[in-house]
């Protein structure tokens, strides 16, 4: 399966956004987020721990601890390789570990370590259209990640994600 675009108009689209992709992707799972500073990577992490049923708040960029965790009806692992200076480093955070847990693991700046991430994931470009509106761009990697997204499609065009 080729890329998918979701374009958001507003943070709600971006939330309905961050809940189907929850509802869709297996644990075990990699999703690798690209984009500049801003673009909306954290927000849309936020929006998937929503979806497990824990506040937004919770979730702020990793930066400085590099791996957050995330417990709720599901757990979620997110990362942050913007500090990070190489691959090395990324590896040094012992990363095959969350790769592997019954989680879902999110990877800000994904596009530094990518050789570093599992070969089937889900990578999603964030551009930014203007104030409240963005484009991700989703492309699977993998069966796992296209069956996904075939999943991911039918939910967003259903309106199924928002319930
Ligand atoms: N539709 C939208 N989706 C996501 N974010 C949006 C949207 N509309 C506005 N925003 C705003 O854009 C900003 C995105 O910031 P965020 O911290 O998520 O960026 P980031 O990509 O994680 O940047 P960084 O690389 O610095 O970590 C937030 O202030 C958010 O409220
Ligand atoms: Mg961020």
């Amino acid at each position: 399966m080729a890329s998918l675009t979701f374009t958001a108009a507003s943070l709600s689209d971006t939330d309905r956004l961050g809940a189907a992709l929850v509802q869709v992707l297996p644990d075990c799972f990699t999703v690798g987020l690209v984009g500049p500073l801003g673009a909306g990577k954290t927000r849309l992490v936020q929006a998937m721990a929503a979806a497990i049923g824990l506040p937004r708040e919770h979730v702020v960029s990793p930066t400085f601890v590099l791996c957050q965790h995330y417990e709720a009806r599901r757990t979620i692992y997110h990362m942050d390789a913007y500090r990070l200076r190489d691959d090395d480093e990324f590896l040094g955070l012992g990363p095959e570990e969350y790769f592997a847990a019954p989680a879902l693991t999110v990877v800000e700046w994904a596009d530094r370590v990518e050789r570093c991430l599992p070969p089937d994931r889900l990578m999603i470009e964030v551009e930014v259209l203007g104030d409240d509106a963005r484009q991700f761009q989703l492309t699977p990697h993998g069966e796992i990640a296209c069956q996904a997204l075939r999943e991911l499609q039918t939910r967003l065009t259903s309106g199924l994600a928002a319930t």
